[in-house]
């Protein structure tokens, strides 16, 4: 179990940016979606490409490489070719800033 790492300040991150911070190797995707976040491991779950480069709408986010798709509320594989879910992450609020971690 790690500690949580700062990903960035609370103004740093409205309603429908995203961020990416770093826990150790993994690289974490944070988005606020409508004012509520969520934490997604920033790979694809296909090839291992970086979701962060892709478009996010509608919560989901469309990886650039081959198009599959994530729901970033549950991490679900929406289509071709991922299949398995993201990891996700817990995301707090404290201190003016947005913290998650790699509790895996
Ligand atoms: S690496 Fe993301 S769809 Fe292939």
């Amino acid at each position: 179990m790690t500690d949580w790492v700062r990903v960035c300040a609370t103004s740093e991150l409205l309603p429908g940016e995203s961020q990416v911070a770093w826990d150790g190797d993994t690289a974490i995707l944070v988005v606020n979606l409508d004012g509520d976040l969520y934490a997604v491991e920033d790979k694809c779950t296909h090839e291992d490409f970086e979701l962060s480069a892709g478009a996010i709408d509608g919560g989901e986010v469309e990886c650039t490489l081959h198009g599959a798709r994530f729901d970033l509320r549950t991490g679900e594989a929406l289509c071709a070719p991922a299949y398995a879910p993201l990891p996700r992450f817990p995301v707090k609020v404290e201190d003016g800033a947005v913290w998650t971690r790699d509790d895996r």
